[in-house]
């Protein structure tokens, strides 16, 4: 599959016939790698409602047709424009042409009354995907150990969310094969140095961590 960073959290990951688009936070973003009707997913990913995540999703939607994966409380946002939505809630197992997506949980605000934030697992053909969303750490991660999680993309931006302890500690207990970090950089309150998160990752851990620069891609 081919992953490629737009910025911020926002993730367009190809596999065959399949483009999964997380988080899509393009316009509006400092660091947005394409503007958002440059991208045509089959299939969109919102982790929860805060507007760097949200992003413009309802847009490329509706421009591509795509299907929009969420937590319950959001679906009404793109149902109401005629999109349709698979939203389910914390713990489940959703369908999915691809392969399979499963909300897990990510401790953070949802951005919408009485919803909640996630993060996904995703099964794309071969390959397991976890996506963190915005989360702070916490010891329920450990459970992903199970899922033989292929790539890892995780907050390291701090402020918001876990900061590079915090995310390498996280690797410690997702065990992924391979770590993407996100969320850093974007905004002053959320500068790191995402090559301290590889160096701190790699002397404790056999994950191999890769740093993307905006709009670039990498095969896994
Ligand atoms: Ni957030
Ligand atoms: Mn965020």
């Amino acid at each position: 599959m081919k992953v490629q960073f737009l910025g911020h959290a926002a993730f367009l990951i190809t596999e065959g016939p399949y483009a999964l688009l997380f988080d899509p936070f393009l316009t509006g973003n400092p660091l947005a790698a394409k503007k958002a009707d440059e991208v045509k997913p089959t299939h969109i990913l919102v982790s929860h409602g805060h507007s760097d995540h949200l992003g413009d999703a309802v847009e490329i939607a509706k421009n591509s047709s795509s299907k929009v994966y969420t937590f319950y409380e959001l679906a009404e946002m793109f149902e109401k424009e005629g999109i349709e939505v698979i939203a389910g809630n914390l713990g489940g197992r959703l369908p999915a042409d691809f392969g399979s997506v499963k909300i897990f949980q990510a401790l953070h605000g949802s951005g919408v009354v009485g919803g909640h934030a996630c993060g996904f697992v995703v099964g794309l053909h071969d390959k397991k995907i976890y996506f963190a969303g915005d989360t702070a750490l916490f010891v329920d991660m450990s459970l992903l150990e199970s899922e033989e999680i292929d790539l890892a993309l995780l907050p390291i931006g701090d402020f918001y969310t876990m900061g590079i302890e915090d995310a390498a500690k996280a690797v410690e207990m997702i065990k992924p094969k391979n770590v993407i970090p996100m969320h850093y950089n974007t905004f002053p309150t959320i500068k790191k140095d995402p090559m301290e998160f590889k160096k701190l990752v790699e002397a404790n851990t056999q994950a191999k961590v890769i740093v993307l620069e905006p709009g670039e891609t990498v095969e896994i």
